[in-house]
């Protein structure tokens, strides 16, 4: 029997962008893979299978097996730290991650951050040798400042507009974040070639070319 490849796609904000990649790539997609709202999509002539997952759910998917292959941020593989291979960086959903606040804040010592990444905010805060309080949130983190729940937050900038209509100013940047292509260990090891094709074909969109 043919091996099928079980891909764990992101909904939501980087599904856009990388569905066009994959496009780009030379998989047949059909166009109803976009408004779709089935979380389980077969594209038989392909040989995959798309699950669609939170973002934050991917790396679990593929742990776990339940998918082959996934697309995830590198915000959210640094916070969950799961047991995948990290094999190419797509380039796609470029943003950073940045330490803000009320623009007041900055002269004070930080005291209590709120984020959706208290994993690394905590590491960060760590190895700047301040001791923060955390508060996990689980999104609209911008609130927590404005409304006296924080007076640091740990969170994604892509356009700035989030922090700029709150009236939030960005203290630190953190690190530049991208989308990765990440694999389960043991599929890389049965699945090796249709893995290989996979990252070879996305390889080449990524570095400028076009894929056959
Ligand atoms: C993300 C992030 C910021 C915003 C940044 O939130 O957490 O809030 O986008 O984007 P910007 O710099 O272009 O304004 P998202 O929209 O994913 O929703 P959330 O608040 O529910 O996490």
């Amino acid at each position: 029997m043919k091996k099928q490849l079980t891909v764990a796609m992101p909904k939501g904000r980087i599904f856009v962008e990388a569905v066009e990649l994959l496009k780009k790539a030379g998989y047949n997609l059909p166009p109803e893979f976009d408004e779709s709202r089935k979380l389980i999509l077969n594209i038989e002539q392909a040989g995959m299978r798309f699950i669609l997952a939170k973002p934050v759910d991917v790396p679990t998917y593929v742990e776990h097996g339940a998918a082959d292959v996934g697309i995830a941020g590198k915000d959210v593989l640094l916070e969950e730290n799961r047991d995948i291979y990290e094999v190419l960086d797509l380039k796609i959903s470029e943003c950073y991650l940045a330490v803000a606040g009320l623009p007041d804040a900055k002269k004070r010592v930080a005291r209590k951050v709120a984020t959706k990444y208290p994993r690394i905010a905590s590491n960060y805060f760590r190895e700047q040798g301040e001791q923060v309080e955390i508060v996990k949130l689980n999104g609209s983190i911008e609130l927590a400042p404005l409304i006296g729940l924080a007076d640091r937050i740990v969170d994604i900038v892509s356009t700035g507009r989030t922090l700029k209509e709150n009236g939030l100013v960005e203290f630190e940047k953190m690190m530049p974040i991208t989308s990765r292509l990440i694999v389960n260990p043991a599929s890389y090891r049965l699945k090796d070639q249709l893995i290989d094709e996979m990252v070879n074909k996305l390889s080449v969109v990524i570095e400028g070319g076009q894929s056959e």
